[in-house]
């Protein structure tokens, strides 16, 4: 006779899946006691085996299912300590995301950029360490040229022929050197002049922007600025003014104003009684063009000059333009950006 009980408890104290194996073959297998019994029932009288085998059947049904029920629990166990490993404690602190912000300059360049690629025009550089011919001679700005001592220029070394370039319209010309018209470039890019107070600073940013084709007119120019001060300003309106200047390299030449006034000390673009300048335009001069091997009687156009920091004063409220180069970790952190927030015209620039 099986002694039931020892079997099933058996089962039930099965470490594993491979011990609960190893029991089932022992106890239900071809040579365990139950199939050897099964086999004697040949030799009983009907009664008997009808009664027998009633009896080994329910032992066998027994068997199995102590042995169904433990592989369940283990299986159970087995899920659970899984998730007892894998688990997440809630408790810990998050993980810190980096703490670095995008600089007010940068943000603003980004934002330029992205403004005027929606127009066709792609990014152009050119070096800091600039020629004195690239700077002013092929920009008509000859040697004792008044336009000369307003730059306040940084020559190297007290060479007179190199210097660190005082604004970004050089790179017209290596631009117009390096291609063939049509073109249509901004150039951002780092300046120096020797100057330095509360609007002022020593090393600053420009924004150069070109563009040469066969019929450009002054009227694709206050067309494309009227266009990129809205953008930038993120209004629908805005009063812009061009007042007749004069830059050596263009002509003729404008400086353009837009409408602002005071709300509570702080500065609202677009409309009012009150002029602020933030350009300098016109049309390339032919000088320029035929330094650059252009012919000017083919091809024409226009160029404009921007203060990027001073336009990121405007429109960020930062008032003193020396905080900009202080790497001060605390005013970053007021005025910076969100590195993942790339600025695009479509989902807004500023959000
Ligand atoms: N380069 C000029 C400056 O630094 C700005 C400027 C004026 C650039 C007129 C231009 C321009 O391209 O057409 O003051």
């Amino acid at each position: 006779m099986v002694d039931l009980r020892e079997l099933i408890q058996k089962v039930s104290q099965a470490k594993d899946k491979s011990e609960l194996q190893i029991l089932k073959t022992q106890f239900l297998g071809k040579n365990s006691q139950i199939n050897q019994e099964f086999k004697k029932l040949g030799a009983l009288t009907e009664d008997e085996r009808k009664a027998k085998a009633t009896s080994l059947n329910n032992e066998k049904k027994k068997i199995t299912e102590a042995i169904n029920y433990r592989l369940k629990e283990l299986e159970k166990s087995e899920i659970n300590k899984k998730l007892q490993n894998d688990k997440v404690d809630i408790t810990l602190p998050a993980r810190e995301r980096p703490n670095g912000k995008i600089h007010p300059v940068s943000q603003v360049i980004d934002e330029i950029s992205s403004i005027f690629s929606e127009i066709g025009f792609s990014v152009a550089e050119g070096p800091d360490v600039e020629t004195e011919y690239n700077n002013f001679t092929a920009l008509n700005t000859p040697e004792n040229h008044p336009a000369r001592d307003m730059h306040d220029t940084f020559y190297l070394h007290g060479n007179k022929k190199i210097l660190l370039r005082t604004h970004t319209s050089p790179v017209q010309i290596r631009a117009m050197l390096d291609g063939k018209p049509p073109f249509k470039i901004i150039v951002p890019g780092r300046t120096y002049r020797c100057d330095s107070d509360q609007t002022h600073a020593p090393m600053f940013h420009q924004l150069e922007g070109l563009h040469i084709d066969k019929d450009i007119t002054m009227g694709h120019l206050k067309g494309c600025l009227d266009y990129f001060v809205k953008e930038f300003f993120e209004v629908k309106k805005i009063q812009m003014r061009f007042r007749p200047s004069h830059f050596p390299f263009t002509e003729p030449s404008a400086e353009v104003d837009i409408g602002y006034r005071l709300e509570n000390g702080r500065i609202i673009v677009g409309e009012g009684d009150k002029w602020l300048e933030i350009l300098g335009c016109g049309m390339v001069h032919p000088n320029v063009l035929k330094n650059a091997k252009v012919d000017p009687k083919k091809f024409q156009g226009f160029a404009f000059g921007m203060g990027i920091d001073r336009l990121a004063m405007l429109k960020y409220g930062i008032n003193d333009l020396r905080s900009f180069f202080e790497a001060d970790f605390r005013w970053l952190n007021y005025f910076g950006f969100d590195p993942l927030d790339v600025p695009t015209s479509y989902r807004g620039l500023s959000r």
